[in-house]
């Protein structure tokens, strides 16, 4: 895809992290130009942030995928859509997908009847989701996802990345699919690049007080810290030192009601997958000093 404006439409598009690649991509000069054709989104917030990020007019946005129809899509080179997850994720019910299942994540399938719709398909489709869709539970319903695209004249690619691997030190799995209607372009995931940055290497020097977790007394004893409240017994926060230093989970919140929430991560490793609640119950890090 080089030497032209490659039209772009995008699904859920959310706040249009795709389209932030594809700035990537022009600045780097792998592509010549891309032009966001039209996005699909229905969180009001998520609308405006896109608009911002992007500065694109909120005319764009076809609205919710359900109520589009083919016809009335402009053309676009490339489709992306990383429909909605949490059906599908370790972290939810696991519920989704299956086409009769009626849950969000079966809002992918909309994206097929589209392209069996549209005059003209794209030539270039990027789905993205959670790894779980590629577990024994979804593996039968995400065949059958596949087989509909080759239906339709697609070749695919497909294949679980994870961000740690492409320079963010995060691990996060996802799942992408790329169909591609031109049978003679082979398309390649890109190799893993290694590097060693860490957690630590992406923190602001400059960070706001309200962010810290503080508590009243600090106590060590051999290689653990806990943090306690002043006069009580009551103990938050447990660090294992060697375990901080050696990167990854070095510690627990005892306040805190879920496994995933509860692990404390060291800057000196990777942080975890971010989970969709944004409240006092989310991950911690250890900084130093
Ligand atoms: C997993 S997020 C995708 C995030 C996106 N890839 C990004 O870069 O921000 C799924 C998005 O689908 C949106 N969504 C849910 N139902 C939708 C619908 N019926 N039509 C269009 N978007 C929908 C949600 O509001 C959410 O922003």
């Amino acid at each position: 895809m080089t030497n032209k404006i490659i039209k772009v439409g995008t699904f859920f598009s959310g706040i249009g992290s795709p389209e932030k690649a594809l700035e990537k991509l022009k600045s780097e000069g792998y592509i010549d130009d891309y032009n966001l054709e039209f996005f699909s989104e229905i969180d009001k917030d998520a609308i405006k942030s896109y608009c911002a990020i992007h500065n694109i007019n909120q005319e764009l946005n076809v609205g919710s995928i359900v109520n589009i129809k083919g016809k009335d899509l402009p053309y676009c080179d490339l489709w992306i859509g990383g429909f909605p997850c949490q059906d599908i994720s370790c972290a939810g019910k696991m519920k989704g997908f299956d086409i009769t299942s009626s849950t969000r994540s079966s809002l992918g399938w909309e994206m097929i009847r589209l392209l069996g719709e549209v005059e003209t398909k794209p030539k270039y489709v990027i789905f993205e989701n959670v790894e779980n869709i590629t577990s024994k539970k979804f593996k039968e319903t995400l065949n059958l996802f596949k087989k509909d695209l080759i239906d339709l004249g697609y070749t695919l690619y497909d294949k679980v990345l994870n961000a740690v691997d492409y320079e963010i030190p995060q691990t996060r799995k996802r799942y992408f699919l790329v169909a591609i209607l031109d049978n003679n372009h082979i398309f390649k995931f890109p190799e893993p690049i290694n590097n060693d940055l860490k957690f630590k290497d992406f923190m602001d020097s400059q960070v706001d007080e309200k962010y810290y977790l503080t508590n009243d007394e600090i106590k060590k004893i051999d290689n653990k810290m806990f943090f306690k409240k002043k006069n009580t017994d009551d103990i938050r926060y447990e660090v294992d030192l060697i375990k901080y230093k050696n990167g990854g989970v070095c510690g627990t919140d005892n306040y805190s009601k879920y496994h995933q929430s509860a692990r404390i991560f060291s800057e000196l490793g990777y942080a975890p997958t971010l989970t969709a609640n944004n409240t006092a119950d989310n991950t911690k890090v250890v900084v130093k000093g």
